[in-house]
């Protein structure tokens, strides 16, 4: 077990907490018939589509083991945010994490940023064909190389763009401060738009768009309700230009521990949850544009076909920037991956 040493992004509180958890699970697996804590983490709103399809796996999982598996939330970062959330699952602090794509470059995988390309994808059924193919699998497996078991990939949706102005042409974009996720793409595509781009964690978003510390953010109308950055924001733009969508991770230790039935059980469960989380995705940021639009706080633009082609061609140029960090080979993967038709889907 990793020894309870305080490390960067990660307090000696923490640490020591972690240490204290990951004996939990460890000691609570030894026969078929202990009970199994597994605390499963995230930094967004219960409301949002992960908040919902994490507690859709908690009663799969809780149901099917008659209760012997515990699987305890932490949502809304209460417990770790997004600077620290991997390596607390990587100490045994917690069990599963589902971190955005995005998330996962600065930790050494930046071929996850593919997922970032702006107007990558016109639609979620274009996704599947790298989340669900071979491609996908290989992005998951190479996540072994830091103790970690990539367990399944699932959606938000296309983030809207947000500021106290209206953002339909480049123009809107320049000298303004964006959030941005610590995705290198993203920032390049705010840098490509005339912006600057500004890495916050999610948790600290609101407060930075209420401060003046950044004037906006990209993020699915989900997210952007649950946080109330309606409060704070005085017009979202229907930009659709990027995918946000998620990859829940375990601690291979903590997987391995398990009995084969366990793992049987908890990977059954989530399957099913990921499935309905992308069942539900979409009506939960419609549900939260019709909420957005009854607090009547925020102006909601959509743009014109002429408007969004010239976004579209004022990022086309992150594509090749960016493909030297992203890996040729995994981006000749991705151009093979959205080139082949799947069977039956459009
Ligand atoms: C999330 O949906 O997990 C957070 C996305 C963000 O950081 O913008």
């Amino acid at each position: 077990m990793t020894s309870p040493t305080a490390s960067p992004g990660i307090t000696r509180r923490q640490c020591l907490q972690g240490a204290a958890a990951s004996l939990l699970p460890l000691t609570a697996k030894s026969a078929a018939t202990d009970h199994i804590t597994l605390r499963f983490s995230h930094v967004v709103a219960e409301e949002t589509p992960k908040g919902l399809a994490a507690k859709h796996f908690k009663t799969l999982v809780e149901l099917r083991s008659a209760g012997r598996i515990d699987v305890q939330l932490f949502p809304n970062a209460q417990l770790y945010g997004d600077h620290n959330e991997i390596q607390a699952l990587q100490l045994g602090a917690v069990d599963m994490v589902a971190p955005s794509l995005s998330k996962f470059g600065r930790i050494g995988f930046p071929e996850f940023e593919l997922f970032d390309l702006p107007f990558l994808f016109n639609k979620l059924s274009d996704v599947r064909r790298i989340t669900q193919g071979p491609l996908g699998q290989r992005l998951l497996n190479g996540l072994r190389r830091q103790g970690l078991v990539g367990l399944g990939y699932f959606d938000n949706g296309f983030k809207q763009m947000s500021a106290n102005r209206p953002l339909l042409q480049p123009a809107d974009f320049a000298g303004l401060r964006m959030r941005v996720q610590a995705s290198q793409v993203i920032a390049a595509q705010m840098r490509a738009l005339g912006a600057q781009p500004v890495n916050l964690p999610f948790s600290e978003t609101r407060r930075a768009l209420a401060t003046g510390v950044v004037d906006g953010t990209e993020n699915p109308v989900s997210n952007f309700w649950t946080q109330r950055m309606h409060e704070v924001q005085s017009d979202l733009s229907l930009t659709d230009h990027g995918y946000l969508g998620y990859a829940v991770v375990s601690n291979q230790r903590f997987w391995l521990s398990l009995s084969v039935a366990d793992r049987s059980l908890l990977d059954q469960a989530l399957q099913e949850a990921l499935a309905y989380g992308n069942t539900i995705a979409d009506s939960q940021n419609d549900n939260a544009l019709l909420a957005l639009s009854a607090a009547g706080t925020t102006h909601v633009h959509s743009l014109n076909a002429s408007q969004r082609a010239r976004l579209r061609q004022a990022v086309e140029p992150v594509h090749s920037a960016l493909t030297k960090r992203i890996g040729e080979s995994w981006m000749q993967a991705l151009q093979d991956a959205l080139a082949r038709s799947i069977p039956g889907k459009p």
